[in-house]
């Protein structure tokens, strides 16, 4: 066995929801990253907090033990184990946090917490400093439970300065897809049909909401009429026209988006754009950004690879890198939190 200390080896473990992932980031480069995704929400059309709990303490050890051996790293090379201590649903994240508190434990090591958002922002981070955002940038993190548009002008200092005050960018896209008869998570599928249709067929409501803040139930119902009005005329109105429909209503939503990122850009003078999470692997947001928004407002743009804007452990293993190089430990006294804010 190679015991190599002199690297900085940090194992990330993340179980906030109903992914459980393991990776390896040493001395900053990503090692291995591998996630099992849990198929059994599908039937119930989203994920059910204890069957979630229950999958992820099936999957953890072999998670672990083939992350540690795709990075070709032993035991006693790992320097510190980081994983997500919250946002999240509490089942899932006891068995990540308990599990990382056992590994620490036993191979004397430190043990960083790490908050679920903050790891979507320094997603932009985990292929090296040649391809992140400068400092200060703006980060639009979207995903199934947040909206928030996030100031950042260091690794850990980060400010919230606009989020929804009802559901999340993720959340309308799964809704959509949930009324459109689509399985869950629907936003991949959304996207999907997206690609095949016209953007400008339907027309859906903005929401008025003030500051940098952001409103998607509003949008979610008048979809659902839309939808309610049309199929009473025609039965088949979502057979024949899902691209389109998918199409107009992933235009709706990323201009919501995007008027609040352009209103916060102009308000900071910030030009440094990036974006993270779930709904940051949407082919029309991440198109737009790239082809339309980038000219138009000068923009720098930072989109992460679309591997690491999904739910992955990378993202928890790069903060725990930059916790590691700050000293930042957590004790074993440490617990999950379902609501974390930073
Ligand atoms: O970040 P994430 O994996 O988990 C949370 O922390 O919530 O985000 C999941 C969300 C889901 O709502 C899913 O439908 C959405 O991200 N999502 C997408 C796409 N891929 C995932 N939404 C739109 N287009 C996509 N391609
Ligand atoms: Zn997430």
């Amino acid at each position: 066995m190679n015991n190599n200390k002199q690297k900085i080896t940090i194992l990330g473990i993340e179980s906030s929801c109903d992914d459980t992932a393991a990776a390896v980031i040493s001395d900053g480069k990503l090692l291995a990253n591998i996630i099992a995704r849990q198929d059994v929400h599908m039937k119930y059309g989203g994920v059910v907090p204890e069957l979630a709990s229950r999958a992820h303490q099936q999957n953890i050890i072999p998670v672990v033990s083939e992350t540690l051996k795709k990075a070709n790293v032993s035991l006693s090379e790992i320097s510190a184990i980081a994983f997500t201590r919250g946002p999240g649903l509490l089942g899932s994240l006891l068995v990540g946090t308990s599990f990382s508190k056992a590994m620490s434990m036993s191979l004397d090591i430190p043990l960083i917490e790490v908050n679920h958002m903050q790891g979507h922002v320094l997603s932009n981070f985990i292929d090296g400093k040649e391809s992140s955002p400068p400092f200060p940038f703006l980060c639009l993190t979207v995903s199934g439970g947040h909206t928030q548009i996030v100031l950042v002008e260091d690794y850990f200092k980060m400010k919230v300065i606009g989020e929804t005050i009802d559901d999340a960018a993720g959340e309308a896209f799964d809704k959509v897809a949930k009324i459109l008869g689509l399985p869950y998570p629907g936003g991949p599928l959304v996207d999907k049909h997206a690609q095949n249709g016209n953007p400008d067929k339907f027309k859906f409501p903005h929401p008025v909401i003030p500051e940098l803040n952001f409103s998607f139930s509003g949008l979610k119902t008048s979809f659902l009429y839309f939808i309610r009005d049309h199929v009473k005329e025609n039965p088949d109105f979502i057979a024949q026209n899902v691209d389109d429909i998918c199409a107009s209503i992933q235009k709706t939503i990323i201009d919501i988006l995007l008027s609040k990122l352009k209103r916060a850009s102009q308000e900071t003078g910030i030009k440094n754009i990036a974006i993270a999470g779930g709904v940051s692997a949407n082919s029309g947001l991440r198109k737009r950004l790239e082809e339309e928004e980038k000219t138009k407002h000068q923009w720098n743009i930072f989109i992460p690879k679309f591997e690491y804007c999904t739910d992955n452990a990378a993202m928890i293993a790069i903060v725990g890198y930059y916790k590691y190089l700050n000293q930042e430990f957590a004790g074993q006294d440490v617990t999950p939190l379902a609501r974390y804010k930073y």
